[in-house]
């Protein structure tokens, strides 16, 4: 538990949500997703609804879910960017269990600048989560201002400022992050809350390709720890671990050009010189 965790009614609210209603997490089948569903169970989700690309995957973590306590478990091969599908998916999830928590989760690295990675990027990052916030608001809507509504976007700690090792990738967690705050608000008189979580390092699939150094680098299983704490008690913009969050959120108040002189000297290019950072 986080030292300043504490049981007031926004707490207890979200544990019994947890308990009762559909925690459904997109991109769950590897790194933070994974953990995320994992850290939720531990705090008491009975029922889950995990999607992912790769079905092995996802089976393995809605096991391991299963074996630390969840009652029911439904992964589902479901590709984000396919709107229609993912609309179909959430409301059968609905309907299974009424949902209370959604974690627009998955995303990608851009990997080399190609016209095809950066479409791809913006595809999966940026209408991966609007085709997931999307029929999770008219969901929650449908449900009623009384029963319990969260709505948690994965930016990044990159969506803080223009990032020139990454451009594309950074740009996607921004769009993400600012978007996710402005819904915070003006979702707030509905009742509906909304969270924007942004890591800093964290192992996974995506950073696993990273060759540049990794400042503060953290497990998942740590990140999500910190997530999910937060995301309980409803904490609006969750940014970790705070030194990078300081550095960045520095970074972004600097004239332009002075913070694209100190971007262009940061050392994050892969050694191909084809890659960009990616966190
Ligand atoms: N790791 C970091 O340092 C870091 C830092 C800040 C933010 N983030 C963000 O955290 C989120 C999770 O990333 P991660 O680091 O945990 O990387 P990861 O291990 O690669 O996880 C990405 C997840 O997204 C899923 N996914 C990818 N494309 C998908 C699609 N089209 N439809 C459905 N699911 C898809 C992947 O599943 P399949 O492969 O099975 O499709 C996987 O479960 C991303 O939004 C990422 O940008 C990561």
């Amino acid at each position: 538990m986080e030292a300043s965790e504490t049981m007031s009614s926004t707490t207890k609210t979200f544990d019994s949500a947890m308990r009762d209603g559909g925690v459904l997490i997109t991109g769950a089948s590897s790194g933070i997703g994974e953990a995320v569903a994992l850290e939720c169970t531990r705090r008491g989700a009975k029922t889950l609804f995990l999607c992912g690309r790769d079905e092995g995957r996802l089976a393995a973590v809605a096991e391991a879910c299963r074996a630390a306590g969840a009652d029911c478990v439904k992964a589902d091969k479901v590709d984000v960017t396919d709107t229609a599908a993912v609309d179909r998916w959430m409301r059968e999830c609905d309907a299974t269990c009424p949902l209370a928590v959604v974690f627009a989760n998955a995303g990608r690295g851009t990997g080399k600048e190609s016209t095809e990675n950066v479409r791809a990027t913006f595809d999966l990052n940026v209408g991966g989560v609007v085709n997931t916030v999307l029929p999770a608001i008219e969901i929650f809507r449908a449900h009623g201002p009384d029963n319990f509504a969260q709505i948690v976007i994965t930016a990044s700690i990159a969506g803080y400022a223009p990032l020139p090792a990454c451009p594309s990738y950074a740009a996607t967690k921004a769009c993400v992050k600012s978007w996710g705050l402005s819904l915070r608000e003006f979702l707030r008189p509905e009742k509906i809350r909304v969270n924007v979580v942004c890591p800093g390092f964290v192992r996974s699939r995506l950073t696993d390709r990273n060759t540049c150094p990794m400042p503060m680098f953290m497990e998942a299983p740590h990140a999500a720890r910190v997530i999910v704490a937060r995301v309980r008690r409803d904490v609006g913009l969750i940014a970790f671990p705070w030194p990078m969050r300081l550095a960045v959120w520095f970074l972004s108040m600097l004239p332009w050009r002075l913070a694209a002189a100190i971007g262009r000297s940061l050392p994050e290019k892969n050694a191909d010189n084809s890659q960009g950072i990616t966190l």
